[in-house]
């Protein structure tokens, strides 16, 4: 049993198809593996008139269908945390008998006061609802409400869900409405990409051995590409997409958190405080580009027409002159130290070659080539590391050794760790750790209004009027099965780089 503290995980948005397919499910796989305290209860809330019994019924089959290791007894067991209030969280006559609910429960379970809020509505309904969460006087944790007996303490904490804001002014706006409600302490934004095996792996990578750290500089990393490629279109949403598109929906969120564990620096010990400090002052040091910069430093592109759906700018739900990017691909250099003059590019977009999450960190060739004279040797920097995060968990690291037999003739190797190969674990949904983390008290892996502040700063360029130039002719301008549009290779090809494109 994990040390975390009995509360009421309180679910805004639970007739919802975050809450369906991901949050109830991994709370189940939580509960499954002994990772919730046994007073520990979930409350979700919406808008639609359902009992508790209804709500259970409805979630059964996305847990089978979903969780790791449906097992009936367990569904049982975990159904008994599970209930359900019927209300609008947007009004205030909804917050009565939300809170009278939440007392009974609080007795009934023994959960002591302590509330977990998670906003799993629409990001409109966020700042409405906060503001409610806040006028109700559920909020009693804090500074500012310093308990008389500390022991005797109870904790209300919130976890935001992506999107963080549109751009920088609305993620700023949410961040003040939080931190009039909640502490900073209490405010937990979620990112599923740091629930990632192999994305907390980095950190362990870097910092728990000593051979990669005095290498992970400028002076020996040519550069980092982060890709995160899908295969699918934007699906039935094509409104939402519209107003969002690739650097939105990817790129400021989940692989600005990616390359932050890449490129910070280490934190002196790995407590919640520490590595966020680094990450904060990574993001910080990002270089802006300025509006001449832009075009030079990113690609966009929209996909074109396939067998299955026209281009993009041609679906129903998106403007015929829409220029939002389905594919992105920018260029990032860090004003500091240790990565000086080495970019780090990042791409993402749909409907590309393959689905593939992965880090490629990018040696430089050996100061010498004392192989320079044996003919067919080498010629290109052999020693690159890439750490796949999805659809499998591997590191891959690539060197040059003599092939076996007469003369000297050099061959790329690849050593590799498979995680499931290796360790036999299936990895559980990212959402399920998480959400424990906050249970606990645990922000290390959750971001902080300045990190989230500064990655919308760094990519408003890409965004704003400033990238018109970068958006004129995106329409159609890559084929659906292949790696993006050519302005993507150009933006390598620029720099003497190309991006690892391997199936
Ligand atoms: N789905 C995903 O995989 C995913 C992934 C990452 C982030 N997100 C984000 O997570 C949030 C939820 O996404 P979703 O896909 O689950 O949205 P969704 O399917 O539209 O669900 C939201 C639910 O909120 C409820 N709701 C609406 N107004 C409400 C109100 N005033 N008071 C209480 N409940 C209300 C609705 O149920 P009622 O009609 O019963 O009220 C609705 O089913 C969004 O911000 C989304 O961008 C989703």
């Amino acid at each position: 049993m994990s040390q975390n503290d009995p509360c009421i995980l309180v679910i805004f948005g639970a007739s919802g198809d975050l809450t369906s397919r991901k949050l109830i499910p991994a709370m189940y796989e939580m509960h499954a593996m002994g990772q919730l305290h046994p007073s520990t209860a979930i409350l979700g809330v919406s808008r639609t008139a359902k009992s508790d019994d209804q709500w259970r019924d409805e979630l059964e089959p996305w847990v089978r269908q979903q969780a790791k290791g449906f097992d009936p007894a367990k569904w049982t067991e975990f159904a008994r945390r599970v209930h359900y209030f019927a209300g609008d969280a947007v009004k205030p006559d909804c917050y009565p008998a939300l809170e009278a609910r939440l007392g009974e429960l609080a007795q009934q379970k023994g959960t002591r006061g302590n509330l977990l809020f998670f906003m799993s509505v629409a990001e409109s309904l966020y700042e409405p609802i906060v503001e409610q969460i806040d006028a109700a006087g559920l909020v009693v944790e804090g500074k500012r409400w310093c308990s008389i007996d500390p022991n005797a303490k109870s904790w209300q904490r919130i976890i935001v869900e992506k999107p963080f804001g549109h751009d920088a002014v609305s993620a700023a706006s949410l961040n003040r409405t939080l931190g009039r409600a909640f502490e900073e302490e209490s405010i937990y934004r979620i990112d599923h990409y740091l629930g990632k095996e192999l994305v907390q792996s980095l950190l362990v990578l870097r910092f728990a051995n000593s051979i990669f750290e005095p290498v992970w500089n400028w002076q020996y990393i040519d550069h980092v590409q982060i890709t995160a490629a899908e295969t699918v279109s934007v699906g039935q949403r094509t409104a939402f997409y519209d107003q969002t598109g690739a650097i939105r929906d990817m790129i400021q969120s989940h692989l600005f958190q990616v390359m932050a564990f890449v490129a910070m620096e280490p934190p002196s010990l790995y407590t919640p405080e520490n590595v966020r400090a680094e990450k904060i002052k990574i993001i910080d040091s990002i270089a802006i580009p300025t509006a001449d910069q832009v075009a030079d430093y990113c690609a966009l592109g929209q996909f074109a027409a396939d067998g299955a759906e026209g281009a993009y700018h041609e679906l129903g739900g998106v403007s015929p002159t829409s220029t939002t990017e389905t594919y992105a691909a920018l260029k990032f250099h860090f004003d500091n130290w240790r990565w000086a003059g080495t970019p780090f590019y990042i791409r993402s977009g749909k409907k590309l070659a393959a689905k593939r999450t992965e880090v490629v960190v990018q040696f430089k060739p050996p100061a010498a080539n004392l192989f320079r004279k044996v003919p067919g040797f080498g010629g290109e920097a052999p020693n690159r590391l890439v750490i796949e995060i999805a659809p499998k968990e591997r590191f891959n690291l690539r060197f040059e050794v003599k092939v076996p037999g007469f003369g000297l003739r050099g061959a790329n190797v690849n050593m590799q760790l498979d995680y499931a190969d290796h360790f036999k674990a299936e990895p559980v949904e990212a959402y399920g750790p998480l959400i424990v983390d906050a249970m606990r008290g645990d922000q290390t892996l959750f971001k902080h209004r300045i990190e989230v502040e500064g990655a919308w700063n760094a990519v408003m360029p890409f965004l704003d009027e400033r990238s018109a130039a970068a958006r004129a002719g995106i329409h159609a301008n890559y084929a659906c099965g292949s790696w993006g549009p050519a302005s993507a290779d150009e933006l390598l090809a620029r720099d003497g780089r190309a991006w690892r494109n391997e199936a």
